[in-house]
């Protein structure tokens, strides 16, 4: 039996589902790149929601980035996120919920000695119906903080 969800990490509900999509990316440093993702974020009936990512190059199918974390909601309009990611870094990230948006900026960026440098990523989700559109901006690799990826995914279960 599914489990009610947890009324602290309800105000993220709107993120629960299996979301599949496409997206973009760019940076000064890199050439430009269209990917396909796909996001699960679930519950187990206690105040978070699991959140696992994979990525795939949109023209010749290679794997690309992955992550995997946890989001909270220590109130009902402030979400809190912490990211693993195979290239070594994680994350600690925070900021508002607006209705069934989510703002989130890098509190914290830790690195293994071997990951490239990443100074600040911060992360826009919104939502609409079965809609999700995110963007993420990143200051790293000595550039300034700007557009690293767009996306927009469908809601396909959940
Ligand atoms: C949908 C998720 C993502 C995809 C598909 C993606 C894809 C890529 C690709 C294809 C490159 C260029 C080739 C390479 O260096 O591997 C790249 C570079 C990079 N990405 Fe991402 N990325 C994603 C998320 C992230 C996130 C969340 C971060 C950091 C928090 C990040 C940080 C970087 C860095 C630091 C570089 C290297 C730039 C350079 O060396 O000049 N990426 N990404």
């Amino acid at each position: 039996m599914t489990p009610a969800v947890h009324p602290d990490i309800a105000p993220l509900a709107f993120l629960l589902g299996t979301w599949a999509g496409d997206g973009t990316g760019v940076y000064p440093t890199i050439e430009p790149f269209a990917y396909r993702e796909e996001i699960v974020i679930s519950h187990v009936g206690k105040p978070f929601l699991a959140y696992r990512q994979r990525t795939w190059h949109a023209t010749t199918g290679e794997p690309l980035h992955a992550e995997a974390g946890y989001y909270r909601a220590p109130t009902a309009t402030a979400a809190e996120l912490v990211i693993a990611q195979p290239s070594g870094i994680v994350e600690v990230d925070t900021g508002p919920i607006d209705g069934t948006a989510v703002s989130l900026r890098s509190q914290l960026v830790g690195r293994t000695p071997s990951a490239k440098q990443v100074d600040s990523v911060e992360r826009n989700l919104v939502v609409d119906g079965d809609t999700l559109r995110y963007d993420l901006y990143m200051g790293a690799v000595g550039q300034p903080h700007q557009i690293h990826l767009k996306a927009i995914l469908r809601r396909v279960e959940g």
